[in-house]
């Protein structure tokens, strides 16, 4: 076979962070932790593999499927699947098959090979940790003694409170119900008989400081709800009274380990029953009681109205967001946020209608979790739920009043980038308000404008719309193509970097990704450590990590890479050539916009193009790659 042995990687550069908030650790660390995995092994664990020729070949664990079309390689250490196109090195397969990010599955893959991660050098990163993990243990502590007081005599009126609630002792198990004693100091104690400083008590926030310097308990005489990330570590809780009094709820303050804006209250469980899509909800008790009803894809947002983070959360998990805030007006006000900013994130939303006054919880109590169902069935996409609420503003029996909501309305339709979806809502408003078509269609095409990137098409080149573009576009996707295959060529064969680098400097590449890619591949290189095809894989972003596990398992199988890699840069030049060639020819035909001067130098610059391209096709390499 074509390739040489791999490189091991030995690099102390810092790798790229995937994960914003986490340790960085050393590519040296990274490429220990997946030497250590091999991915046969890893996806074994998941997926039954059988061999055929060199390859392993299973059924895709990320789509359905009847006939096997993922497969593993052994020797670049890989996987592929032809039918959903997703790809990678082991750290995206665990983070697939776990929906982690990087970085977590970079730790648990540590975890199995049992190797220990370090702290980070960076003295105040260190300390950031040891404050995390330390507010970590101490929310263990603190939670299972909250457990165990509802269980005691002290915990009594909570457990009734629950029992009224409808919440059985295995749901309250399940989400680590417990109970904070009405007393100053019940936890402070606790906490200090296992030895936890009063500094580290404080950090977790479930400690305060009076006046006088005493020490006390946050919470107290609450019903206690612990707050899991997605791995299920308790990072926060939240406390809700027994009766009416207020608050209502109490949380835990931010701390180094806990952002409210972060999180998602119990998709450590819903993320194991995603179904397509997600329900969020507002409070705790309406995720919990869902879930006893057998309804587990549901969260709830902490107690704010959706961030972008939860928005990106999401759209991690589902691409179908199904919002069911509860039917107050405080809660359509949060529905109309949440909407715009899960369509901004690329989410589908839908909104789900709750009678006026209820909740889900209380809703599925009376109706039961078929009924519940229907409702998700039934809830209205955003543009639709949109519009419906529009209308309720307007008393549509006065001309005037109607004009207004149908003006309103054409500014949301004028929001709909797929034509056809707003052709049919269109239709449906001029049937139902009998207003042409027409005239509607008009309203949201005065509301339309020319989006950024149009903008910055029409006034940059100049070129004219149509076929021409189209092809450019195709080029152009060619040579990002090609550039890709060079990428993943030098890292299965080190040994054409000389070749590579003399013909795609670092900034040559036309795809700024490929540019960065290349930078740290050349690198490392040339401090002597090479690259594999798996270590590509760290280095790409994880939209583009199938894309490049394709080339890496159909493509890269030369049996002479330096001319493969020589016949490739070939056809980029022709490529670029022709992007060029047909770029000119556009502009050259709207003469009127250009000065003489300029007329000419783009009609010597196109014939000196036209040689270029005749020449490169004539080359005795090229042909002998059988293109042109
Ligand atoms: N919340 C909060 N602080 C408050 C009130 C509410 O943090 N003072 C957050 C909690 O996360 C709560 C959510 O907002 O779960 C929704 O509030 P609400 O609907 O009032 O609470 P529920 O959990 O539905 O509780 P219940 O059914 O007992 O009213
Ligand atoms: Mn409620």
């Amino acid at each position: 076979m074509g390739y040489r042995k791999y490189r091991r990687c030995r690099s102390a550069a810092v790798s790229r962070i995937k994960d914003d908030d986490s340790i960085r650790y050393s590519d040296e660390l990274i490429e220990e932790i997946r030497i250590s995995n091999d991915i046969v092994d890893v996806v074994s664990e998941y997926v039954r593999l059988e061999k055929k020729g060199k390859n392993y070949f299973g059924l895709c664990p990320f789509h359905r499927e009847k006939t096997p079309s993922f497969s593993v390689e052994a020797g670049k250490q890989i996987f592929y699947c032809f039918g959903c196109g997703r790809g990678g090195n082991v750290f995206h397969f665990i983070s697939l098959a776990e929906r982690l990010d990087f970085t977590e599955a970079v730790r648990l893959l540590a975890d199995r090979a049992k190797i220990q991660l370090p702290e980070s050098e960076d003295p105040r990163e260190k300390k950031k940790a040891r404050i995390k993990q330390q507010i970590q243990d101490i929310n263990l502590i603190a939670a299972r003694f909250f457990y165990e007081a509802l269980k005691s005599k002290q915990g009594e009126a909570a457990t009734a409170y629950l029992k009224k609630r409808g919440i059985s002792d295995s749901t309250a198990r399940k989400f680590g119900l417990g109970y904070s004693n009405d007393g100053w100091d019940d936890l402070y104690n606790h906490l200090k008989s296992h030895g936890i400083s009063e500094e580290a008590m404080l950090d977790s926030g479930l400690v305060l400081k009076g006046s006088s310097g005493n020490l006390y308990d946050r919470f107290k005489g609450r019903l206690m709800f612990p707050i899991f990330d997605v791995r299920g570590n308790v990072i926060a809780f939240g406390g809700r009274v027994l009766d009416d009094s207020l608050p209502k709820y109490m949380n835990s303050p931010e701390t180094a380990l806990y952002n409210k804006r972060k999180h998602l209250y119990a998709l450590n469980f819903a993320k194991n029953h995603i179904e397509g899509s997600l329900i969020i909800v507002e409070g705790y008790l309406d995720v919990i009681s869902l879930y006893q009803s057998g309804i587990h894809n549901v969260v709830a947002s902490l107690g704010t109205a959706l961030t972008e983070s939860q928005g990106r959360l999401l759209k991690k998990y589902a691409n179908e967001v199904i919002i069911a805030y509860d039917a107050d007006t405080a809660g359509q006000a949060a529905t109309m946020r949440g909407l715009e900013l899960l369509t901004d994130t690329g989410c589908s939303v839908r909104v789900l209608s709750l009678p006026e006054g209820t909740d889900p919880d209380d809703y599925i109590k009376r109706n039961g979790a078929d009924r519940f169902r229907k409702l998700v069935d039934n809830a209205l996409p955003l543009v639709e739920y949109k519009i419906k609420t529009i209308k309720t503003e307007h008393d549509l029996s006065k001309t005037k009043e109607k004009i207004k909501f149908l003006n309103k309305a054409a500014d949301v339709l004028a929001k709909v980038d797929n034509a056809m979806e707003r052709e049919m809502y269109i239709k449906r408003l001029s049937r139902e308000y009998e207003i042409s078509e027409e005239a509607i269609l008009s309203e949201v095409l005065r509301r339309v404008r020319p989006s950024a990137r149009q903008i910055r098409r029409i006034t940059k080149v100049a070129e004219p719309a149509g076929k021409t573009n189209s092809t450019a576009a195709g080029l152009k996707e060619k040579i990002i193509h090609g550039e890709r295959f060079v990428l993943s060529l030098l890292c299965v064969d080190n040994s054409i970097y000389n070749v590579v680098k003399e013909h795609f400097k670092i900034g040559k590449f036309i795809w700024e990704e490929n540019n960065r890619i290349a930078k740290i591949l050349y690198k490392r290189i040339e401090e002597g450590y090479g690259v594999s095809p798996p270590e590509l894989m760290n280095t790409v972003s994880s939209d583009e990590s199938g894309i490049f596990a394709r080339i890496l398992n159909e493509e890269c199988h030369c049996d002479d890479n330096e001319k493969a890699i020589l016949g490739k840069i070939r056809d980029i030049e022709l490529l670029k050539a022709e992007m060029r060639r047909d770029q000119i020819i556009d502009l050259l035909k709207n003469k009127s916009r250009l000065t003489d001067d300029e007329v000419d130098k783009l009609e010597s610059e196109l014939r000196e193009l036209i040689q270029e391209i005749k020449r490169i096709k004539e080359m005795p390499e090229y042909k002998m790659e059988g293109r042109g």
